[in-house]
């Protein structure tokens, strides 16, 4: 085993190990990240070798790159000290034709003037390096990293708190702009329920979209996720109730030319227009990941095919002598649901569809305003692997990640009869979290 760093991004840390445990899954690889800190950009992995270190951190959303560690220090003389002690190890196959070049980031760090990189890089002349410099696309790059804390003005204390070096292995999928990429308004079609880009691929990633299979997005809106899963090789497939969402905005801005615009239409299979709750698919359809933001009722109302009015969905009506109901073109009455029945569903369809070891993703919206344990929907065929919290003010977003196992696995079971009381997102937020909820059902 070598050691490695793993310079992370600041950004939604809550997810980083969730994101690096699933990603080192799917490659099977075994690590251990439970040195992982929130707080802390940088972390040390011991991996069996560079293929692996490439891997975990290819299509990363929350890390930005990995390094073979030759070093770390809390000054710049002890990293050099430590460098010195260790590069017996790597230096050797450096030969004359490996072209090199440094580089230095830092976290928190101010900008440095070039006359001060320099400076820095020719401390480590003692590496001896054969091979010529080349700052365009070199063979290797040499990254020296460094950690600042901030002082009580906000800016970045003079020295860092602690430096490594290593070899770069490899840059991750968002340090080379995958997050800017699938910016929500540079896609063609968008919409007020378009998911976050950064969070759409973090989904990908902890859904473990695998290049080639199947992923079922049910509640597909503008396609967020679908267009992200593509972006990691899925073959993508979704259904909405709203034949408007899908239809989208005229010609060139539809869901299906955001896959034209970012170059995957072949990964675009189609989307159907469905109510969820009453599946069209084929009963042996298998998906390889099913990754969703199911309705929460606020911008777009939890919908089903269905009329609490009898007289309704019969009507006595002949269309060219076909009864208006079983025509093609008969538009189905929508009944309001409840979220809390559409999880349900959701965990009884996905216990169907995945294949064990699977995983089955989505984000559920919870109110934090009152001190009512949280009851997340469980079914006996998955394991809950994570539960993972975006905070906002009064409300919280989780992100459920369930993987179904096979017989022998008696999980827990917890319906929405189960959770009757504890999660009425809805109805709070249009209360502004305030009242104590009735159950709206
Ligand atoms: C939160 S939005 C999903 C947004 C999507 N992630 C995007 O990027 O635009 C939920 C979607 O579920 C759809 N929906 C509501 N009830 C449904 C049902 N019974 N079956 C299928 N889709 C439904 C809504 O029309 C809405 O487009």
């Amino acid at each position: 085993m070598k050691d490695y760093i793993i310079f992370l991004a600041q950004s939604h840390p809550q997810f980083r190990k969730a994101e690096l445990e699933s990603l080192a899954d799917l490659y099977n690889i075994k690590a251990d990240f439970s040195q992982h800190n929130k707080e802390h950009p940088f972390l040390v992995v011991q991996l069996e070798n560079d293929e692996e270190a490439y891997n975990l951190i290819d299509r990363a959303i929350l890390s930005r790159g990995i390094y073979e560690l030759w070093g770390h220090g809390v000054t710049i003389d002890e990293l050099h000290e430590n460098v010195q002690k260790n590069m017996g190890k790597y230096i050797d196959k450096y030969i004359e034709d490996t072209t090199f070049k440094f580089e230095n980031l830092t976290f928190q760090g101010g900008k440095k003037s070039r006359e001060e990189q320099i400076k820095m890089y020719e401390r480590f002349a003692y590496l001896a390096f054969k091979g010529k410099i080349k700052m365009k696309n070199p063979d290797e790059v040499f990254t020296i990293l460094e950690n600042y804390s901030l002082g009580k003005d906000l800016f970045p204390l003079e020295h860092p708190n602690h430096l490594w070096f290593g070899r770069q292995i490899n840059i991750s999928a968002r340090s080379r702009g995958v997050v800017e990429k699938y910016d929500i308004k540079k896609r063609p079609y968008f919409g007020t329920t378009s998911f976050d880009a950064e969070l759409s691929l973090l989904t990908g990633n902890i859904g473990q979209v695998k290049k080639n299979e199947l992923i079922y997005d049910p509640f597909v809106g503008t396609g967020s996720f679908l267009v992200t899963a593509a972006e990691f090789g899925g073959i993508t497939i979704g259904s909405d109730i709203e034949f408007l969402t899908l239809k989208g905005k005229g010609p060139k801005r539809r869901l299906k030319d955001n896959f034209d615009y970012y170059k995957k239409p072949l990964q675009f299979t189609d989307v159907l227009c469905m109510d969820f709750t009453n599946n069209a698919f084929r009963n042996n359809l298998k998906f390889g990941s099913i990754i969703c933001d199911p309705p929460y009722g606020v911008r777009e109302g939890v919908k089903v095919c269905g009329t609490t009015d009898d007289k309704l969905g019969r009507e006595n009506i002949v269309i060219d002598g076909e009864l208006a109901y079983l025509r093609r073109d008969y538009i189905q009455p929508k009944k309001t649901y409840s979220l809390d029945l559409l999880l349900d569903d959701l965990l009884e369809f996905s216990s169907e569809r995945l294949d064990i070891g699977s995983r089955l993703c989505f984000w559920m919206p919870v109110a934090n305003d009152e001190d009512i344990p949280t009851l997340i929907p469980q079914h006996k065929d998955f394991e809950l692997i994570y539960e993972l919290v975006q905070d906002f003010h009064k409300w919280s977003r989780r992100l459920l990640v369930y993987v179904k196992r096979g017989e022998g696995f008696n999980g827990v079971t917890v319906k929405s009869d189960d959770r009757e009381g504890t999660n009425n997102f809805r109805d709070r937020y249009f209360h502004k979290f305030s009242e104590k909820s009735k159950v709206v059902k």
